[in-house]
């Protein structure tokens, strides 16, 4: 307990003066799933060696799990969309205060995996289909968790893109994709964010479970990223004792107590089947980031007292409001119908998501990431509610109609000035969409609650009705939009938390500009999708009978694909309208030290508009061909606010792995020598700057800069993602 000393050292003082059983009693949950308190993990502490008991607990969009009282902030997808990392440290932060006033010392979050299909049921509880995008969330959400004594564990660890056949699918993926693409935001998440826990996933990777598999856990996560924390298993991810603990799991756990790291693993170690000194290191892994966050120095608050505590304060409920004005994302304006002006307006809002019973169920998504997980929150305000008490003081009109009977809808739509309709599905750990579209209902595994209503009929009747109509999506990923071309605006609000009616109503009346920009690329038809076969999604049986999700497109997730395909998308990653409008100009590129910018890009945004607003500026790099890449890549971005005529320089910097990509020969990262275009814009498909760095000796036509090869030696040295 002497705090002057480094965590790494209080770790091994620790670990040398504990028994076989005290080691083995750290290493699984005692309880089933909720029993401590409503958290969906309990670890026992041990008073005689000061070890204060570990309680892990869900936390995707808040403190989740069966914990009441907290926060209901909009999911993770929506918070990415907000392309304002500063933000999600803030969400961070309030997610592990409100989870340490719970007595919760370990959050399950945040979930970092790429979303390769638009039909995961899981897609909201991740960050994007771009790993740099996605790597830049997780380093802020968890370096915010941390701040408080509690430890954030990335998630699911790795390749883990369906929730058909979770539990038994292969995900056959080629090492480069998976070095690029999957593994990249953990990576970040554990090199710059200094994650304490990283929690493996159900599926199988390349054949074997992700929680016994040596070249993930072993190989990649902790020799190659330099992992000093526990990998966990996701709740019933293990499968084995000796295999699961020489390949690098860390602890079992699972929704009944412990089964494979109690007695059988004592039983191994005791054998040789498992060297001591790997046991040692399972749990010199837990303890030394519980010392490094502060965990045995600043107990979480105790239980009983701590499930009944309301630990919500007024400016998380701020911060539930802003994240979501933040991250909802304006689709389409024409004729500049939005913001809504004018006084004395006839309002008609319209659909299953608005009124009490559907906002309930669109407020977030299902499953362990749903606050609470199994139940309904008081303090939701409902679309319905927030508009009408923000009408009030333009002292329009509301009238509403839940959608139930699109007849009696498109009756209400047509007497109104404006229509907005709300349309959603709630999207579920435990299964997949089974379309990307809205006509048919979606049913979660904890709850079954299919739509009444065919929504995109829904929509075009509306429409007909109204030629003022304006669709507010409360969806988990990308839908279809057959109805686009008759409605005048569009937002996707993603699952927008407790404050939805709130922030909706703000961002329809123009009190906050709309900010934010798709972390995903919507398509136009599910046929366009990269993953187009049954061999690559769902998978297909081998002769074993067990299902293999082939990853054929390798890196080509997301706009990646269509770029290479020269497909387009109904909407492009990084897309999104704002009331104002922005210019971009004068893109110009200096010389870095190489540690860690080899180049930096600079150029001006003016906000050219009326209005004060936020453009987030995109950088993408595409390199040369015999590089082998996909045709452009996202690294850097910077969200800037702007009153109307200002203007700032944004300055992003060109690091090593902007330029890398994984060598499979070598083994690691390279930079080849050739013609790097920089390209900057307002998303991934208007990019009006462009400039070239030649690198290695390369020529290139009007070069701006060159890199030598001895900058990019030195620039090799210690980078990450
Ligand atoms: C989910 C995890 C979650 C765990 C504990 C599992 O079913 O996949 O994301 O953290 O349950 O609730």
């Amino acid at each position: 307990m002497n705090a002057k000393l480094s965590a790494n050292q209080r770790a091994h003082e620790l670990v040398s003066a504990m028994t076989i059983d005290q080691k083995i009693a750290m290493l699984s949950q005692s309880q089933p799933v909720d029993a401590h308190y409503g958290a969906a993990g309990f670890v026992p502490g041990q008073p005689a060696l000061c070890i204060p008991d570990l309680v892990l607990n869900d936390a995707g969009q808040g403190v989740g799990d069966a914990q009441l009282n907290t926060t209901a902030f909009p999911a993770p997808i929506a918070q990415s969309s907000s392309w304002d990392p500063a933000l999600q440290w803030r969400f961070g932060a309030a997610l592990g205060w409100q989870a340490w006033h719970k007595g919760i010392n370990v959050q399950l979050a945040p979930g970092v995996e790429i979303d390769r299909v638009p039909l995961n049921g899981r897609n909201f509880e991740y960050m994007s289909e771009d790993p740099y995008l996605a790597a830049q969330g997780a380093v802020a959400e968890v370096r915010g968790i941390q701040s408080n004594p509690v430890i954030a564990t990335v998630k699911h660890y790795v390749a883990n893109s369906q929730e058909t056949n979770r539990m038994t699918v292969s995900s056959d993926v080629d090492q480069r994709t998976l070095e690029e693409i999957y593994a990249a935001p953990y990576e970040a998440a554990v090199k710059q964010g200094n994650a304490g826990s990283v929690m493996c996933s159900y599926n199988r990777i390349n054949g074997t479970y992700a929680c016994e598999n040596r070249d993930t856990l072993t190989t990649i996560l902790k020799r190659q990223f330099g992992f000093t924390g526990f990998v966990m298993s996701d709740w019933g991810a293990t499968h084995s004792t000796v295999p699961a603990a020489n390949a690098g799991l860390d602890m079992e756990m699972d929704v009944k107590p412990g089964q494979y790291f109690t007695a059988p693993l004592k039983t191994a170690v005791q054998d040789g089947q498992v060297p001591m000194s790997r046991l040692d290191d399972m749990v010199t892994r837990i303890v030394r980031p519980m010392f490094a966050v502060g965990i045995f120095d600043h107990p979480a608050a105790a239980e009983p007292a701590a499930a009944a505590v309301n630990v919500q304060r007024p400016q998380d409920i701020a911060l539930a409001r802003s994240l979501s004005e933040s991250g909802t994302v304006l689709l389409k304006n024409q004729g500049q119908l939005l913001p809504l002006t004018g006084n004395g307006k006839r309002i008609a809002v319209i659909g299953p998501g608005a009124g009490p019973a559907g906002a309930q169920q669109f407020y977030n998504g299902a499953g362990s990431g749903h606050i609470p997980e199994f139940g309904a929150k008081s303090d939701v305000v409902t679309p319905l509610q927030g508009i009408t008490q923000r009408a009030l003081s333009d002292g329009d009109v509301v009238t509403y109609a839940d959608g139930s009977s699109a007849a009696a809808a498109s009756l209400v739509g047509e007497t109104a000035d404006v229509a907005i309709v709300f349309a959603g599905s709630q999207d579920s750990e435990g299964v997949d969409r089974s379309t990307l579209d809205l006509s048919s209902g979606n049913c979660s595994f904890v709850v079954c609650t299919p739509q009444p209503v065919d929504q995109d009929s829904l929509i075009s009747q509306v429409a007909a009705a109204n030629p003022h109509t304006i669709v507010v999506l409360n969806t988990g990923g990308p839908v279809l939009m057959p109805w686009l071309n008759q409605v005048q605006g569009l937002f996707e609000a993603w699952y927008p938390g407790q404050q939805d009616g709130n922030a909706i109503a703000a961002l329809l009346f123009g009190d906050v500009d709309p900010s934010a920009k798709l972390p995903e690329t919507f398509p136009a038809s599910q046929s366009d999708l990269p993953t187009r076969t049954p061999q690559q999604y769902p998978g297909v049986n081998d002769a074993a009978g067990i299902p293999h999700a082939t990853y054929s497109e390798g890196m080509l997730v997301g706009y990646r694909w269509y770029d290479a395909k020269h497909i387009t998308p109904l909407f492009p990653f990084g897309f999104g309208l704002t009331y104002t409008t922005f210019a971009l100009r004068g893109l110009h590129l200096s010389a870095g030290r190489g540690r860690p910018a080899l180049a930096n890009a600079t150029f001006t945004v003016a906000d050219a508009g009326p209005r004060l607003g936020a453009e987030v500026a995109q950088l993408y790099i595409s390199d040369p061909r015999n590089a082998g890449e996909p045709p452009k890549q996202l690294k850097g971005f910077e969200k800037v606010l702007l009153k109307p005529g200002a203007r700032t320089k944004v300055k992003l910097a060109i690091d090593f792995r902007a330029l890398a990509h994984w060598s499979d020969s070598a083994h690691r990262w390279k930079v080849g020598s050739g013609c790097y275009r920089v390209l900057a814009g307002d998303s991934s498909s208007n990019l009006p700057l462009s400039a070239t760095i030649a690198v290695g000796g390369a020529r290139c036509k009007g070069a701006k800069l060159h890199v030598s090869n001895a900058l990019l030696r030195r620039a090799a040295r210690g980078h990450t993602t």
